[in-house]
């Protein structure tokens, strides 16, 4: 077997081959897909939503929270078959498990051809071409040396998009494994972001979340830092509206609360703020940088400039030594903050991590309990936090239409997804719209 790590210079097929990708995980692996596909079509490949359909099949995959290896040998598997039809079929794996796993991917599964990490999706089409040439290869380097230079490559960006602002994460919290799948944090040149979000509204973008996995602590090379780059982007640009995640509390400042402030409408009134778990102790194990009334300090800081924010959260449940009152503060916190949604998981020890090696950890009983009890806590908050939108008034910035359902649907500034009926010439207007139904999950609304 020959795992080639070095870079050689291989032109990918002349020929149109299919290409298709499965996605797991969160929203910048969705994008880091689009990129992928829009490389391989310059490279004269052609997406196809089968992998029926497909001579070269790669899994975008995931390893934040699940034991996402088991996932990729069978789905790898479910393409044994098509493989065994058609022999010049290639089957790469990328993202997080690339970056993880390497090498013995393919040892362990002969059936992949090529393996290549987060940092490495720009070489795909070569990668691709080099898996044509030479029997397996893996290129899962990070590229510590080279600047943080990628342009928005999105097919079809519609009303409402994704921008990458920074990759990589310095934070080291001792449960998260992106540090070590995703590489060191590095900022994209403000010029650059500028410049594609002017691309994008061309395009008819309306909306940019920005993205980065602790936005917070962007800094350009020009000395731009996150609440100008905000400033800037809704100040110099034709977006109508500007979110962004995800925040990390000990970098959120008064100074981009001050930034939303004087940016409203644009800037929308909707934060997601992680604080992982309530009680200080397990906060400092967990190496998150505030106590749980600091995080409560942030949060009276941003509802006194903003009173109508909207906080949304990531919660980890069962973190190693977490005691059943230390869990109770993080029920406690839910409710004191009044969170309209909340992202909760079972801690899963990670490879590399420092928390993983910890003593006592939890029980799986104990885990599956302590989140039923956390959801359970948050439903009833939830549906009456809901049903108080009911009569109000929101503009909704129209996205698209579904054609299954044959309603059309757009999203508030609060990020709330609200179905109408009207016409598909309304999609990227922004629409004022009585709410008439509204569950936690997603509004009903009427033209007005
Ligand atoms: N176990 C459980 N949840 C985790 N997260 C990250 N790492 C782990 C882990 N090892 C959650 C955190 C983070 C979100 C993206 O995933 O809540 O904010
Ligand atoms: Fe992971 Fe912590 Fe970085 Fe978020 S801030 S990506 S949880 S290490």
């Amino acid at each position: 077997m020959n795992l080639n790590e070095t870079s050689a210079q291989t032109a990918a097929p002349v020929t149109q081959k299919g290409v298709y990708i499965s996605t797991y995980g969160c929203q910048m692996n969705v994008n880091d897909t689009e990129r992928m596909y829009s490389l391989l079509e310059m490279a004269n490949f052609t997406p196809v939503t089968s992998p029926d359909q497909a001579e070269v099949i790669i899994i975008n995959s995931c390893s934040v929270r699940e034991k996402p290896v088991h996932k990729v040998y069978s789905e790898v598997g479910t393409f044994r078959r098509l493989k065994e039809k058609n022999p010049n079929i290639r089957i790469g794996v990328g993202g997080c498990v690339g970056s993880q796993e390497k090498d013995k991917l393919i040892k362990d599964a002969p059936l992949i051809d090529f393996v290549f990490g987060t940092d490495n999706i720009d070489q795909l089409p070569e990668i691709v071409g080099r898996a044509y040439d030479q029997s397996k290869v893996v290129q899962t380097q990070f590229q510590h040396r080279a600047p943080y230079h990628v342009e928005t490559m999105v097919r079809n960006p519609g009303v409402a998009t994704f921008v990458n602002i920074t990759k990589g994460c310095d934070n080291f919290c001792t449960f998260c494994v992106v540090p070590y799948t995703r590489g060191r944090e590095k900022s994209r040149p403000f010029s650059h972001i500028l410049d594609d979000v002017n691309k994008l509204t061309q395009r008819g973008v309306r909306e940019v979340t920005l993205l980065g996995q602790n936005v917070n602590s962007y800094k350009s090379d020009c000395g731009v830092d996150f609440a100008d780059l905000i400033e800037r982007l809704a100040v110099e640009t034709d977006l109508q509206r500007i979110r962004y995640t995800t925040s990390h509390p000990k970098d959120f400042n008064q100074k981009l609360v001050d930034v939303m402030y004087r940016n409203q409408p644009k800037v929308c009134e909707y934060i997601h703020l992680p604080f992982q778990a309530g009680n200080s102790r397990v906060l400092e194990m967990m190496n998150r940088g505030y106590t749980r009334e600091q995080y409560l300090e942030k949060i009276a800081m941003i509802k006194k400039a903003i009173p109508n924010v909207v906080l949304s959260t990531d919660i980890i449940v069962g973190f190693p030594t977490e005691t059943e009152d230390e869990f109770k503060e993080t029920i406690s916190m839910v409710e004191a903050v009044g969170f309209e949604t909340i992202y909760a998981f079972k801690y899963s020890p990670r490879p590399f991590t420092k928390a993983a090696r910890f003593e006592g950890q939890i029980a799986e009983d104990v885990k599956d309990d302590r989140l039923a009890r956390l959801f359970a806590a948050h439903d009833a908050l939830a549906m009456p936090l809901a049903e108080s939108y009911v009569g109000r008034v929101l503009d909704v910035l129209v996205e698209g239409k579904d054609e299954k359902r044959g309603n059309m649907h757009g999203r508030t500034s609060q990020n709330k997804n609200v179905y109408f009926t009207g016409d598909k010439s309304l999609i990227g207007q922004m629409v004022p719209m009585r709410i008439t139904k509204a569950n936690p999950a997603v509004f009903r609304g009427e033209l007005i």
